[in-house]
Protein backbone atom coordinates (compact mmCIF):
# COMPACT_ATOMS: atom_id res chain seq x y z
CA UNK A 1 0.00 0.00 0.00
CA UNK A 2 2.77 2.49 0.87
CA UNK A 3 4.61 1.66 -1.99
CA UNK A 4 1.77 1.97 -4.51
CA UNK A 5 0.70 5.68 -2.56
CA UNK A 6 4.70 6.28 -3.47
CA UNK A 7 4.52 5.60 -7.41
CA UNK A 8 0.72 6.62 -7.12
CA UNK A 9 0.97 9.81 -6.22
CA UNK A 10 4.30 11.22 -8.57
CA UNK A 11 2.15 9.95 -11.21
CA UNK A 12 -1.12 11.35 -10.17
CA UNK A 13 0.92 14.47 -9.51
CA UNK A 14 2.43 14.50 -13.35
CA UNK A 15 -0.67 13.62 -14.99
CA UNK A 16 -2.35 16.51 -13.81
CA UNK A 17 0.54 18.99 -13.91
CA UNK A 18 0.35 18.08 -17.40
CA UNK A 19 -3.30 18.63 -17.84
CA UNK A 20 -2.94 21.85 -16.67
CA UNK A 21 -0.22 23.09 -18.67
CA UNK A 22 -1.62 21.61 -21.61
CA UNK A 23 -4.87 23.69 -20.99
CA UNK A 24 -2.96 26.55 -20.20
CA UNK A 25 -1.34 27.05 -24.00
CA UNK A 26 -4.71 28.16 -25.30
CA UNK A 27 -4.95 31.05 -23.33
CA UNK A 28 -4.98 33.90 -25.63
CA UNK A 29 -5.21 37.91 -24.09
CA UNK A 30 -7.15 38.79 -27.22
CA UNK A 31 -9.90 36.17 -25.59
CA UNK A 32 -10.95 38.93 -23.19
CA UNK A 33 -11.05 41.76 -25.93
CA UNK A 34 -13.78 43.57 -25.48
CA UNK A 35 -15.52 40.90 -22.55
CA UNK A 36 -17.55 42.77 -19.81
CA UNK A 37 -16.22 41.69 -16.83
CA UNK A 38 -16.66 42.64 -13.19
CA UNK A 39 -14.01 42.18 -10.61
CA UNK A 40 -14.96 42.75 -6.80
CA UNK A 41 -12.31 44.06 -3.99
CA UNK A 42 -10.29 45.98 -6.91
CA UNK A 43 -8.85 48.34 -4.84
CA UNK A 44 -5.98 46.25 -3.77
CA UNK A 45 -3.78 43.06 -3.39
CA UNK A 46 -4.92 40.52 -6.75
CA UNK A 47 -8.15 42.10 -7.17
CA UNK A 48 -6.24 45.10 -8.44
CA UNK A 49 -3.82 43.10 -10.62
CA UNK A 50 -6.41 41.68 -11.69
CA UNK A 51 -8.70 44.59 -13.07
CA UNK A 52 -4.84 45.92 -14.85
CA UNK A 53 -4.63 42.40 -16.11
CA UNK A 54 -7.84 42.65 -17.95
CA UNK A 55 -7.22 46.32 -18.98
CA UNK A 56 -4.03 45.47 -20.93
CA UNK A 57 -6.29 42.66 -22.62
CA UNK A 58 -8.89 45.29 -23.80
CA UNK A 59 -11.82 44.19 -22.01
CA UNK A 60 -14.41 46.29 -20.42
CA UNK A 61 -13.32 46.30 -16.55
CA UNK A 62 -16.29 47.47 -13.32
CA UNK A 63 -14.31 46.88 -10.15
CA UNK A 64 -15.78 47.29 -7.13
CA UNK A 65 -14.53 48.39 -3.30
CA UNK A 66 -15.85 50.37 -0.35
CA UNK A 67 -14.25 53.24 -1.39
CA UNK A 68 -17.10 55.51 -1.57
CA UNK A 69 -19.61 54.39 0.78
CA UNK A 70 -16.73 55.34 3.79
CA UNK A 71 -16.59 58.61 2.13
CA UNK A 72 -20.22 58.90 2.48
CA UNK A 73 -20.04 57.52 6.37
CA UNK A 74 -17.20 60.42 6.72
CA UNK A 75 -19.76 63.21 5.87
CA UNK A 76 -19.84 64.93 9.76
CA UNK A 77 -18.83 61.93 11.82
CA UNK A 78 -15.41 61.39 12.01
CA UNK A 79 -12.62 63.08 12.76
CA UNK A 80 -9.52 64.88 9.96
CA UNK A 81 -6.97 62.35 10.41
CA UNK A 82 -9.71 59.50 9.67
CA UNK A 83 -11.15 61.78 7.24
CA UNK A 84 -7.89 62.22 5.33
CA UNK A 85 -6.78 58.78 5.49
CA UNK A 86 -10.10 57.56 3.48
CA UNK A 87 -9.96 60.56 1.50
CA UNK A 88 -6.10 58.94 0.02
CA UNK A 89 -8.13 55.46 -0.06
CA UNK A 90 -10.93 56.41 -2.16
CA UNK A 91 -8.12 58.09 -4.37
CA UNK A 92 -6.37 55.07 -4.57
CA UNK A 93 -9.14 53.41 -6.35
CA UNK A 94 -9.91 55.83 -8.38
CA UNK A 95 -6.51 55.51 -9.38
CA UNK A 96 -7.53 52.03 -10.17
CA UNK A 97 -9.86 53.15 -12.74
CA UNK A 98 -7.23 55.93 -13.78
CA UNK A 99 -4.88 53.08 -14.72
CA UNK A 100 -6.82 50.89 -16.46
CA UNK A 101 -8.34 53.37 -18.63
CA UNK A 102 -4.68 54.32 -18.94
CA UNK A 103 -3.57 50.29 -20.38
CA UNK A 104 -6.29 50.22 -22.56
CA UNK A 105 -9.48 49.06 -21.05
CA UNK A 106 -12.54 49.01 -23.32
CA UNK A 107 -13.97 50.92 -20.39
CA UNK A 108 -13.16 51.08 -16.66
CA UNK A 109 -15.22 52.41 -14.56
CA UNK A 110 -15.82 52.00 -10.03
CA UNK A 111 -19.00 50.72 -8.28
CA UNK A 112 -18.54 50.90 -4.55
CA UNK A 113 -20.05 49.98 -1.85
CA UNK A 114 -19.75 47.33 1.01
CA UNK A 115 -20.64 43.73 0.59
CA UNK A 116 -22.06 42.88 3.90
CA UNK A 117 -25.33 44.78 2.43
CA UNK A 118 -26.88 42.63 -0.06
CA UNK A 119 -29.05 45.36 -1.27
CA UNK A 120 -25.73 46.68 -2.37
CA UNK A 121 -24.83 43.59 -4.40
CA UNK A 122 -27.72 44.04 -6.25
CA UNK A 123 -26.75 47.71 -7.59
CA UNK A 124 -23.61 46.23 -8.75
CA UNK A 125 -24.90 43.45 -10.74
CA UNK A 126 -27.29 46.49 -12.16
CA UNK A 127 -25.27 48.79 -12.78
CA UNK A 128 -23.07 46.26 -15.26
CA UNK A 129 -26.58 45.57 -16.98
CA UNK A 130 -27.38 49.52 -17.56
CA UNK A 131 -24.20 50.64 -18.51
CA UNK A 132 -22.35 47.18 -20.47
CA UNK A 133 -25.49 45.64 -21.42
CA UNK A 134 -24.57 42.66 -19.88
CA UNK A 135 -21.80 40.44 -18.57
CA UNK A 136 -19.46 37.73 -19.51
CA UNK A 137 -17.14 37.14 -16.39
CA UNK A 138 -18.01 37.90 -12.60
CA UNK A 139 -15.00 37.95 -10.34
CA UNK A 140 -15.78 37.48 -6.91
CA UNK A 141 -12.71 38.19 -5.13
CA UNK A 142 -13.37 40.41 -2.29
CA UNK A 143 -12.45 39.44 1.77
CA UNK A 144 -13.76 40.85 4.76
CA UNK A 145 -10.62 41.50 7.55
CA UNK A 146 -10.89 39.27 10.17
CA UNK A 147 -8.02 38.74 12.68
CA UNK A 148 -4.93 36.24 12.42
CA UNK A 149 -4.96 34.46 15.55
CA UNK A 150 -6.22 32.02 17.88
CA UNK A 151 -10.46 31.93 17.28
CA UNK A 152 -11.27 33.93 19.99
CA UNK A 153 -15.23 33.10 19.90
CA UNK A 154 -16.76 36.14 18.96
CA UNK A 155 -19.81 34.42 17.11
CA UNK A 156 -20.98 37.81 15.39
CA UNK A 157 -17.73 38.05 13.84
CA UNK A 158 -17.91 34.55 11.96
CA UNK A 159 -21.52 35.88 11.01
CA UNK A 160 -20.31 39.31 9.48
CA UNK A 161 -17.66 37.47 7.86
CA UNK A 162 -20.18 34.94 6.28
CA UNK A 163 -22.29 37.76 5.27
CA UNK A 164 -19.22 39.37 3.57
CA UNK A 165 -16.91 36.11 2.18
CA UNK A 166 -19.57 34.15 1.40
CA UNK A 167 -23.53 35.32 1.32
CA UNK A 168 -23.04 38.20 -1.04
CA UNK A 169 -21.01 35.73 -3.30
CA UNK A 170 -23.60 34.09 -3.40
CA UNK A 171 -26.82 37.35 -3.90
CA UNK A 172 -24.08 38.30 -6.51
CA UNK A 173 -23.91 35.15 -8.67
CA UNK A 174 -28.22 35.16 -8.14
CA UNK A 175 -28.12 38.92 -9.74
CA UNK A 176 -26.04 38.34 -12.41
CA UNK A 177 -27.20 34.80 -13.25
CA UNK A 178 -29.77 35.77 -16.49
CA UNK A 179 -26.97 38.21 -17.73
CA UNK A 180 -24.19 35.44 -18.08
CA UNK A 181 -26.63 32.66 -19.02
CA UNK A 182 -27.30 35.46 -21.59
CA UNK A 183 -23.74 35.43 -22.47
CA UNK A 184 -22.83 32.13 -21.46
CA UNK A 185 -20.27 33.40 -19.38
CA UNK A 186 -18.24 32.58 -16.33
CA UNK A 187 -18.42 32.81 -12.09
CA UNK A 188 -14.56 32.98 -11.05
CA UNK A 189 -14.65 32.43 -7.10
CA UNK A 190 -11.72 33.31 -5.78
CA UNK A 191 -10.75 30.62 -2.41
CA UNK A 192 -8.01 29.40 -0.67
CA UNK A 193 -6.28 26.59 0.50
CA UNK A 194 -7.98 27.59 3.86
CA UNK A 195 -11.19 26.77 2.19
CA UNK A 196 -9.72 22.87 1.79
CA UNK A 197 -7.86 21.92 4.43
CA UNK A 198 -8.13 23.52 8.10
CA UNK A 199 -6.12 26.22 8.71
CA UNK A 200 -5.03 27.48 12.22
CA UNK A 201 -5.40 31.15 13.17
CA UNK A 202 -7.77 31.65 10.79
CA UNK A 203 -10.86 30.38 11.54
CA UNK A 204 -13.81 32.56 10.94
CA UNK A 205 -11.89 33.10 7.30
CA UNK A 206 -11.37 29.81 6.63
CA UNK A 207 -14.93 28.40 7.24
CA UNK A 208 -16.46 30.99 5.02
CA UNK A 209 -13.73 29.90 2.25
CA UNK A 210 -15.39 26.13 3.02
CA UNK A 211 -18.95 27.30 2.44
CA UNK A 212 -17.84 28.37 -1.16
CA UNK A 213 -16.44 25.23 -2.45
CA UNK A 214 -19.87 23.82 -0.70
CA UNK A 215 -22.18 26.15 -2.56
CA UNK A 216 -20.48 26.92 -5.88
CA UNK A 217 -19.48 22.97 -6.51
CA UNK A 218 -23.07 22.12 -6.14
CA UNK A 219 -24.39 24.84 -8.08
CA UNK A 220 -21.87 23.37 -10.58
CA UNK A 221 -23.70 20.04 -10.41
CA UNK A 222 -26.95 21.40 -11.10
CA UNK A 223 -25.88 23.60 -14.12
CA UNK A 224 -24.80 20.54 -15.59
CA UNK A 225 -27.56 18.91 -15.05
CA UNK A 226 -29.50 21.82 -16.47
CA UNK A 227 -27.61 22.48 -19.58
CA UNK A 228 -26.85 26.14 -18.32
CA UNK A 229 -23.96 27.24 -20.16
CA UNK A 230 -22.27 29.19 -17.23
CA UNK A 231 -18.70 27.98 -16.11
CA UNK A 232 -17.96 27.91 -12.28
CA UNK A 233 -14.44 28.65 -11.69
CA UNK A 234 -13.04 28.00 -8.15
CA UNK A 235 -9.66 29.01 -7.60
CA UNK A 236 -7.36 27.68 -4.69
CA UNK A 237 -4.65 30.13 -3.44
CA UNK A 238 -1.50 29.78 -1.41
CA UNK A 239 0.42 32.57 0.28
CA UNK A 240 0.17 35.67 -1.90
CA UNK A 241 2.49 38.62 -1.35
CA UNK A 242 -0.39 40.99 -1.47
CA UNK A 243 -0.05 44.16 0.86
CA UNK A 244 -3.13 42.62 3.87
CA UNK A 245 -1.89 39.41 3.55
CA UNK A 246 1.68 40.22 3.93
CA UNK A 247 0.89 42.33 7.21
CA UNK A 248 -0.61 39.56 8.91
CA UNK A 249 0.79 36.72 8.47
CA UNK A 250 4.17 36.95 6.95
CA UNK A 251 5.61 36.69 10.41
CA UNK A 252 4.27 33.97 11.52
CA UNK A 253 4.22 31.87 8.00
CA UNK A 254 7.31 29.70 6.97
CA UNK A 255 6.78 29.95 3.28
CA UNK A 256 7.63 32.58 0.62
CA UNK A 257 4.65 34.07 -1.12
CA UNK A 258 3.86 33.96 -4.53
CA UNK A 259 3.58 37.24 -6.35
CA UNK A 260 0.17 38.68 -6.96
CA UNK A 261 0.58 39.70 -10.66
CA UNK A 262 1.42 36.27 -11.64
CA UNK A 263 -1.57 35.01 -9.44
CA UNK A 264 -3.64 37.01 -10.71
CA UNK A 265 -3.43 36.26 -14.22
CA UNK A 266 -3.68 32.90 -13.62
CA UNK A 267 -7.11 32.89 -12.12
CA UNK A 268 -8.05 35.01 -15.18
CA UNK A 269 -6.33 32.82 -17.78
CA UNK A 270 -8.64 29.84 -15.69
CA UNK A 271 -11.75 31.56 -15.49
CA UNK A 272 -11.33 32.05 -19.44
CA UNK A 273 -10.50 28.37 -20.41
CA UNK A 274 -13.74 27.58 -18.26
CA UNK A 275 -11.62 25.23 -15.74
CA UNK A 276 -13.24 23.63 -12.66
CA UNK A 277 -10.58 24.75 -10.68
CA UNK A 278 -7.72 26.71 -10.66
CA UNK A 279 -4.20 25.82 -8.10
CA UNK A 280 -1.97 28.55 -7.60
CA UNK A 281 0.72 28.01 -7.25
CA UNK A 282 0.50 24.36 -8.44
CA UNK A 283 3.30 22.67 -6.41
CA UNK A 284 2.47 24.19 -2.95
CA UNK A 285 -1.21 24.07 -3.17
CA UNK A 286 -2.67 20.69 -6.06
CA UNK A 287 0.13 18.45 -4.73
CA UNK A 288 -0.68 18.36 -0.96
CA UNK A 289 -3.97 18.57 -1.44
CA UNK A 290 -3.68 15.27 -2.61
CA UNK A 291 -2.58 13.98 0.10
CA UNK A 292 -5.97 15.28 2.01
CA UNK A 293 -8.39 12.07 1.12
CA UNK A 294 -5.65 9.35 2.24
CA UNK A 295 -3.72 10.57 4.58
CA UNK A 296 -5.06 13.38 6.53
CA UNK A 297 -3.72 13.63 9.73
CA UNK A 298 -0.25 14.01 7.88
CA UNK A 299 -1.06 16.64 6.03
CA UNK A 300 -2.47 18.44 8.74
CA UNK A 301 1.10 18.09 10.28
CA UNK A 302 2.73 19.57 7.44
CA UNK A 303 0.14 22.60 7.67
CA UNK A 304 1.20 22.93 11.11
CA UNK A 305 5.00 23.36 10.36
CA UNK A 306 4.78 25.66 8.25
CA UNK A 307 3.18 28.05 11.77
CA UNK A 308 5.41 30.15 14.31
CA UNK A 309 2.72 30.12 16.83
CA UNK A 310 5.06 31.98 19.38
CA UNK A 311 5.04 34.93 17.05
CA UNK A 312 1.36 35.79 16.68
CA UNK A 313 0.60 39.14 18.10
CA UNK A 314 -0.77 39.11 21.16
CA UNK A 315 -4.66 39.35 20.84
N1 LIG B 1 -3.20 37.11 -0.20
C1 LIG B 1 -3.20 35.81 0.11
O1 LIG B 1 -2.24 35.27 0.67
C2 LIG B 1 -4.39 34.95 -0.24
C3 LIG B 1 -4.31 33.57 -0.03
C4 LIG B 1 -5.39 32.76 -0.36
C5 LIG B 1 -6.54 33.34 -0.89
N2 LIG B 1 -6.62 34.68 -1.06
C6 LIG B 1 -7.86 35.23 -1.57
O2 LIG B 1 -7.63 36.13 -2.63
C7 LIG B 1 -8.62 37.16 -2.62
C8 LIG B 1 -7.93 38.51 -2.62
O3 LIG B 1 -7.05 38.58 -1.51
P1 LIG B 1 -6.10 39.83 -1.29
O4 LIG B 1 -4.99 39.40 -0.42
O5 LIG B 1 -5.83 40.48 -2.58
O6 LIG B 1 -7.09 40.77 -0.41
P2 LIG B 1 -6.91 42.30 0.03
O7 LIG B 1 -5.66 42.86 -0.55
O8 LIG B 1 -7.13 42.37 1.49
O9 LIG B 1 -8.14 43.01 -0.72
C9 LIG B 1 -9.45 42.81 -0.28
C10 LIG B 1 -10.39 43.62 -1.15
O10 LIG B 1 -11.73 43.43 -0.67
C11 LIG B 1 -12.33 44.71 -0.45
N3 LIG B 1 -13.25 44.63 0.69
C12 LIG B 1 -12.96 44.40 1.99
N4 LIG B 1 -14.06 44.44 2.75
C13 LIG B 1 -15.09 44.71 1.91
C14 LIG B 1 -16.49 44.90 2.10
N5 LIG B 1 -17.06 44.82 3.31
N6 LIG B 1 -17.25 45.17 1.02
C15 LIG B 1 -16.69 45.27 -0.21
N7 LIG B 1 -15.38 45.11 -0.45
C16 LIG B 1 -14.59 44.83 0.60
C17 LIG B 1 -11.16 45.64 -0.17
O11 LIG B 1 -11.45 46.99 -0.51
P3 LIG B 1 -12.02 48.08 0.56
O12 LIG B 1 -11.31 47.86 1.84
O13 LIG B 1 -11.73 49.38 -0.11
O14 LIG B 1 -13.47 47.80 0.62
C18 LIG B 1 -10.10 45.10 -1.11
O15 LIG B 1 -10.24 45.64 -2.40
C19 LIG B 1 -9.48 36.90 -1.39
O16 LIG B 1 -10.64 36.20 -1.74
C20 LIG B 1 -8.59 36.05 -0.53
O17 LIG B 1 -9.32 35.22 0.35
C21 LIG B 1 -5.57 35.50 -0.76
C1 LIG C 1 -21.08 27.90 -24.02
O1 LIG C 1 -20.44 29.17 -23.94
C2 LIG C 1 -19.16 29.19 -24.51
C3 LIG C 1 -18.54 30.53 -24.20
O2 LIG C 1 -19.42 31.58 -24.32
C4 LIG C 1 -19.25 28.90 -26.00
O3 LIG C 1 -17.97 28.92 -26.55
C5 LIG C 1 -19.90 27.55 -26.19
O4 LIG C 1 -20.09 27.32 -27.57
C6 LIG C 1 -21.24 27.48 -25.47
N1 LIG C 1 -21.75 26.12 -25.54
C7 LIG C 1 -22.99 25.84 -25.86
C8 LIG C 1 -23.36 24.39 -25.83
O5 LIG C 1 -23.81 26.70 -26.14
Amino acid sequence: MGLLQKILIPILGLVLAFCFYSSRENFKPEMLKGKRVIVTGASTGIGEQMAYHLARMGAHVLVTARTEAKLQQVNGKLGTHTCTHRHRKANLTLQVVERCRALGASSARLVSGSMEDMATTRQLVEVAEAELGGLDMLILNHVGKSYFNYFDGDVGHVQKLLNINFLSYVAMTVSALPMLKRSGGSIVVVSSMAGKVGFPFTVPYSATKFALDGFFSSLRQEFSIQSVNVSITLCILGFIDTENAMRAAADVLLMSPAPKEECALEIIKGGTLRQREVYYRYASTKLPLLLRDWAAELLDLLVRQRYRPERLRAA
